[in-house]
């Protein structure tokens, strides 16, 4: 699936949605998401239970020194609402892959469309931006509204894993199906 996509000032522009670096300013929305328990499943995470000055401390700290197999975006609405985060990490140059998360931590936001738009902005710049042949991701087996954006964006399944007790279904897109997308539509 495309979408609008455009790169001005930093942002990477979609339809809904600018991605851009996370700022020390999103600390605190993103705190406050990693410590609600409906998220944590979701996202197969654990809950966080350190105290917001010690988040803070780590979030400051990895803005200063950032990982060179991580990057990592907040959303933002067009006019500016911080309402997620994505990434794409485990980046693998050898390998050329990367492995896509995605959380839309503002539930006003959910099922409007712009889940979609962050992944298929997030990707197109993956694939416009970098050599990586093969984006890829894990979501809970149970997560079928996921699965759904994930599908409807152009991920296909590729298998199960069972890890730390989380059944998970795996899913991944390839350039050459990316490519195909764009001359589809
Ligand atoms: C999963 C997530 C990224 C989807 O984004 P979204 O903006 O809510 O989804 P969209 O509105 O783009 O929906 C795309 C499609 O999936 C469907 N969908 C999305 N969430 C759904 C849900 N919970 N249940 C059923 N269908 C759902 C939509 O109805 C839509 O289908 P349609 O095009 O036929 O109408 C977002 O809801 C989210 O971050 N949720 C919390 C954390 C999470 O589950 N993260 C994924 C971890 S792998």
């Amino acid at each position: 699936m495309t979408s609008h996509y455009s790169v001005q000032d930093s942002m990477i522009i979609g339809s809904k949605i600018k991605l851009r670096d996370k700022r020390l300013a999103d600390a605190r929305d993103t705190y406050m998401w990693r410590t609600d328990p409906e998220l944590a499943q979701l996202d197969a995470t654990s809950l966080l239970t350190t105290t917001f000055p010690q988040y803070l401390s780590a979030y400051a700290a990895e803005l200063c020194y950032p990982s060179s197999t991580k990057r990592e975006f907040a959303i933002e609405t067009l006019d500016g609402k911080h309402i997620g985060n994505c990434t794409y990490y485990d980046i693998n140059e050898t390998k050329g892959e990367a492995e896509l998360g995605i959380m839309l931590g503002n539930r006003d936001y959910w099922d409007k469309g712009y889940g979609t738009d962050a992944i298929t902005t997030l990707v197109n710049h993956i694939f416009h931006q970098t050599n990586l042949k093969r984006i890829y991701l894990k979501t809970l087996d149970w997560n079928t509204g996921a699965q759904k954006c994930f599908k409807k964006c152009g991920f296909t399944e590729y298998g199960h894993l069972v890890r730390d007790g989380f059944s998970f279904l795996l899913m991944e897109m390839h350039r050459k199906q990316w490519q195909e997308q764009q001359i589809e539509t």
